[in-house]
């Protein structure tokens, strides 16, 4: 029988040679998975041994990585903003951008000292649910709605809102990005599709859906739709926070300005220095829609 040392040390060959750049770290989070460890637990138990059926078990896992599948799917598990999400194929994996996503549109959130009562909020594009499930939990008081045209996304979103306990405090609606909104939204946040799909990892576009991703031929047209409709389903004074591509901020903006003339635009960088996150502050007047 093998230890549990011979298989990482195994598996890490395995998946270097699959070019995996992450393969110590994957090897350890499939093994910590297929046995039920913690980290600690399994650098305590590395000498043990493994029986034969159980490293068959992982050596599939590692195969399955191997291929190019993201370990999110393998283990059906994703941290994010330090909760355990459950993910599938049927929904984008979150991303660490979007952490700062929530981030910035908390502290911003904050700045204007609204009180929660004031604001409904919607989460469009909800996918796996992080980011309405975060601010429902982050803001007990608000009002949640939550979008996606995605029905098998909305069922995963839905799932993680049961996992902690906010299913009745958001409003799961299947449509067209805020079409399906009962009534006008002081927040919007949204992390919409924005790549352009032809220039997606090979990996990231065979694996997660097409959908979540695919934002037209110049990864602009769900900005754009969104900010259309946002102009009659936004309270105002209101906030519109973005998620976009690292080239996007400009166009972003212009989108903006075109859509709410007169508002606030800030953009945020992540810590590469990339510009990760718009926020438009738009203001009291209403103006004659374009
Ligand atoms: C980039 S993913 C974001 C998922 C999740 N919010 C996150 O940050 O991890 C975009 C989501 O938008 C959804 N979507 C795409 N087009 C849409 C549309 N026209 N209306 C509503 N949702 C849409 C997709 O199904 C997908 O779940």
């Amino acid at each position: 029988m093998k230890r549990a040392k011979d298989l990482l040390v195994e598996a890490v060959e395995t998946l270097l040679a699959a070019r995996d750049n992450t393969a110590q770290l994957d090897a350890e989070v499939l093994m910590m998975y297929l046995q039920g460890y913690g980290r600690a637990q399994l650098y305590a138990r590395l000498d043990e041994p493994i029986n034969d059926e159980t490293a068959a078990s992982f050596r599939e896992l590692v195969a399955r990585r191997a291929q190019g599948e993201p370990v999110a799917y393998i283990t059906s598990h994703r941290e994010f903003m330090a909760l355990d999400f459950y993910v599938d194929r049927r929904v984008l994996i979150p991303r660490p951008e979007t952490e700062l996503l929530l981030e910035y549109t908390v502290n911003k959130l904050r700045d204007k000292g609204w009180t929660e009562e004031e604001f409904p909020l919607v989460d469009v594009g909800t996918g796996s649910g992080v980011i309405a499930v975060y601010l429902a939990l982050r803001f007990p008081r608000a009002k949640v709605y939550a979008t996606d045209i995605s029905t098998e996304a909305l069922e995963v979103a839905k799932l993680n809102a049961r996992r902690f306990e906010v299913e009745e405090r958001i409003n799961f609606l299947q449509g067209n990005l805020l079409e399906p909104l009962p009534e006008p939204v002081k927040i919007l946040v949204s992390n919409p599709p924005y790549t352009i799909l032809a220039q997606v990892e090979p990996n990231v576009a065979r694996y997660e859906p097409n959908i979540a991703l695919d934002g037209g031929p110049k990864g602009l047209a769900i900005y754009r739709e969104l900010l259309r409709q946002a102009q009659t389903r936004l309270v105002r004074p209101g906030l519109i926070a973005l998620e976009i591509g690292s080239e996007q901020a400009n166009d972003v903006a212009n989108l903006g300005r075109f859509f709410f003339p007169g508002c606030q635009i800030d953009v945020f960088k992540d810590y590469a220095g990339l510009d990760r996150v718009v926020i438009l502050d738009i203001g009291e007047e209403p103006h004659n829609l374009p």
